[in-house]
């Protein structure tokens, strides 16, 4: 089924945040809109705003006026539901709250025509819950947009049970020829994002629990070195606790407890004090006027050696470390290889340094006997890495430690000591990101290509994490789940059957 033609009505209701958005990007891509809201002159109020934001960016040469006006020439308010009769296509984006949408839906289908598709913009209801007890079930499809809406370009399009796949191509060549990045999603929990996303949340929030470094020292990293656009903390401080808490416990209770969802306690207490983020003025930063954004702790360095004369020894096969090996060359670091060395492991003056593996440093070293050992963490790209974690086992001395130190500053890169704890920071997040889209795909929720598109335009991932765990090699990020499990002896770190699979047979998620 091809994407609904120009000429197609669309029924927006719901003039709120999401609604708003959702009926500028289709007046936008040249169809006429009928936006309703119950509240009475909501959805006028909603185009007035919209006309008002469109006339900045005529300013900002965005658009021309003529297109503006088009635009606006495109958008009519419905009165009411029967408005909407002519529709083709007709997205709800009212509150959250099943009952409310579902009698919205009943009136609808006595309203449109028979062949006219509906859709929610839930975020958290089934859409096989929404269809139940409909006339026409099969027309029943979620259509996922992201706020703000003419912005983000994912739009999830997520099929109930009862929903005719030609109704969600339909909607998928319809946000395609909207602008839009679409994917497909089954209905189950969170549909792709809100369900792949937790894991960044809840292994930032673990790491601040269990005092490896504190918020601003692991928002630096995340972006830093993992080349997110924010940390954990300043992201849910922006999104704000009651909202960000609440889906994790829905998703949480959704999945009958599973332990990989499981909320934190650090943000229940925020909730529970009302330090909501940004909104109240305090989440975990303060916000209040001449608050100072604490900075993240950096560790020094002390010149006591000469850093041209730290030397730096190579293993043959330097794994995933091999952009920082070159950048450590390019710098002018001598580096030389050697065959005594183990796989993966770098001399670096008096330190051995080693990718985390997801054992902590002061297990490594004792399982396999290493003295002077560093762990450095995962970086996105080690050649343009501003930042990165350091943890060490508590026989490596400071001094070796310290000639670490002394070579990434070399390289610009600002190095925070963290706790020795297992994986470190990026590393732990971009493997339980992984592993959360590769269950996502055993459970046939999306494809791999699929998970990877909507965590790039959802939430604005560097990289998707199934392309960003083959770039790491699958079995290198199954250890460190395996080794993360071994060490908290927890079922939230169990590797996904796929991981697994996809490890044993040497394999990648994409077709490389
Ligand atoms: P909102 O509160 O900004 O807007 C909801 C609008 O719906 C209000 O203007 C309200 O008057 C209207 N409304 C409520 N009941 C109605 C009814 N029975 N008939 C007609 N209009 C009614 O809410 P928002 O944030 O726009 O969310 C709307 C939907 O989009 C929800 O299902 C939400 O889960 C989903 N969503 C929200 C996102 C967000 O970041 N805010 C992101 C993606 C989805």
């Amino acid at each position: 089924m091809p994407a609904f033609k120009q000429s197609t009505v669309i029924g927006v209701i719901g003039a709120g945040a999401m609604g708003a958005g959702i009926a500028q990007v289709a007046a936008q891509a040249g169809y006429q809109v009928k936006l309703y809201d119950n509240r009475e002159g909501v959805a006028q109020i909603a185009i007035d705003s919209m006309a008002k934001q469109l006339a900045k960016l005529v300013e900002r040469k965005k658009f021309t006026a003529e297109q503006v006006q088009q635009t606006l020439a495109r958008l009519e308010v419905a009165d009411s539901l029967n408005d909407l009769a002519e529709a083709g296509l007709v997205v709800e984006a009212i509150v959250e709250n099943i009952d409310v949408k579902k009698a919205i839906f009943d009136t609808l289908e006595s309203v449109c025509s028979a062949d006219c598709i509906l859709a929610s913009n839930t975020s958290s209801i089934s859409i096989t819950r929404l269809a139940a007890g409909m006339k026409h079930p099969e027309r029943m499809v979620g259509m996922h947009f992201f706020n703000p809406a003419p912005i983000m370009k994912l739009v999830e399009v997520v099929s109930g049970l009862a929903t005719d796949l030609k109704v969600a191509i339909c909607l998928y060549e319809t946000a395609l020829s909207w602008g839009k990045k679409p994917v497909y999603a089954a209905s189950t929990p969170g549909f792709i994002v809100n369900r792949v996303a937790r894991p960044f949340y809840a292994e930032s929030f673990r790491l601040r629990q269990e005092q490896v470094a504190d918020c601003a020292t692991l928002d630096a990293l995340l972006k830093g070195a993992g080349g997110f656009r924010m940390g954990a903390f300043e992201l849910t401080d922006m999104i704000g606790h009651d909202v960000n808490y609440a889906v994790t416990c829905s998703v949480f209770d959704a999945y009958y407890g599973d332990f990989r969802f499981q909320p934190s306690l650090i943000q229940k207490d925020l909730v529970d004090a009302g330090f909501l983020g940004r909104k109240t003025g305090q989440g975990f930063y303060c916000y209040q006027e001449g608050a100072e954004k604490p900075e993240a702790q950096i560790v020094s360095v002390s010149l006591s050696t000469d850093v041209s004369s730290i030397k730096c020894e190579v293993s043959e096969d330097v794994g995933h470390l091999a952009g920082l090996v070159e950048r450590l060359s390019q710098a002018g670091v001598q580096v030389t290889q050697v065959s005594g060395l183990a796989k993966g492991y770098l001399k670096v003056g008096r330190a051995l340094l080693a990718l985390t593996d997801g054992r902590m440093a002061c297990e490594r070293a004792k399982d396999e006997r290493l003295s002077e050992l560093v762990l450095v963490d995962l970086a996105l790209d080690y050649q343009s890495a501003t930042h990165i974690a350091l943890s060490r086992s508590a026989a490596t001395s400071e001094g070796a430690f310290n000639d670490v130190v002394q070579c990434l500053d070399l390289l610009g890169i600002k190095v925070s000591e963290v706790v020795d704890s297992p994986a470190l920071v990026v590393m732990r997040t971009v493997a339980m990101l992984a592993n959360e889209a590769a269950d996502a795909v055993l459970q046939g929720v999306a494809t791999a290509e699929g998970v990877d598109t909507a965590m790039c335009f959802g939430v604005n991932y560097p990289k998707g994490p199934l392309a960003w765990a083959d770039s790491i090699g699958v079995a290198d990020v199954e250890t460190v789940l395996h080794n993360l499990q071994q060490s908290y002896g927890e079922d939230r770190y169990r590797p996904s059957l796929l991981m697994r699979r996809i490890a044993m047979l040497e394999g990648s998620f994409h077709v490389k």
